[in-house]
């Protein structure tokens, strides 16, 4: 793919979201992208029209879904995000910003729901078609940190789900940083430097 694929992942309240919108400014005059790419900033779930339908259903709907149901849900929202969105920019030589991918289906559905871990990396594989990203920023903030920061009247199903459910997804997504050669940033640190780290990611790895 001519383009590159970058991809946040963390857990919430780990600060994932404001370093995606910053980086969304910094990345595009920062001198690593060619001159005539674009940025698309892209989230799941929601990154498509499906998927903005499939987000209320996900998150806040009140429906109890079995596991397994949000498991291939959101591989859902993840085929029809890989394939109409990330792809075809990627092919077109634009760089792409993912505020959460896959990685995030095997922390929370598989290490914090239990869902089995084979089942999920061959979902993944259908989902993505095998399109893996180029970078992946890993925000790491333990859990009682990151609970602190946003208040019960604000979390959807998941920060509401309760303190073990968030240790395991954190231990997911450490266990996943170290696998899959994750980019670790340090977010408990002041904004400015863990804005600093971000940017420093990204020119190690895309500084020819
Ligand atoms: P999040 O990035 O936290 O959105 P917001 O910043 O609007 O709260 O993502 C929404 C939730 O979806 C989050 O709690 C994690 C969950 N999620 C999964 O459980 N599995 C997945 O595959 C993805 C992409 C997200």
């Amino acid at each position: 793919m001519p383009g590159r694929f970058l991809v946040a992942e963390g857990i919430d309240g780990s600060g994932k979201s404001s370093q995606v919108e910053r980086l969304g400014h910094w990345l595009p005059c920062s001198g690593l992208m060619p001159a005539d790419a674009k940025l698309l900033v892209t989230r799941e779930p929601g990154g498509t029209p499906l998927g903005e339908q499939l987000c209320p259903i996900l998150l806040n709907s009140g429906l109890t879904l079995h596991s397994r149901t949000e498991l291939l849900l959101f591989a859902a929202d993840r085929a029809q995000h890989v394939e109409t969105r990330i792809r075809p920019a990627l092919r077109e030589g634009h760089w792409v910003l993912s505020d959460r991918f896959s990685g995030s289906t095997v922390a929370y559905q598989g290490y914090g729901r239990g869902c089995d871990l084979e089942l999920i990396h061959t979902l993944e594989q259908a989902a993505t078609g095998g399109l893996t990203p180029d970078l992946t920023l890993w925000f790491d903030l333990p859990p009682q940190q990151a609970r602190a920061r946003k208040p019960p009247s604000q979390q959807d199903r998941f920060e509401g789900a309760g303190s073990d459910f968030t240790e395991r997804v954190a231990h997911g997504f450490r266990k996943l940083a170290m696998e899959r050669g994750w980019w670790r940033i340090p977010a408990g640190e002041p904004l400015a430097a863990v804005e600093a780290a971000v940017q420093a990611a990204c020119r190690s790895t895309f500084v020819d």
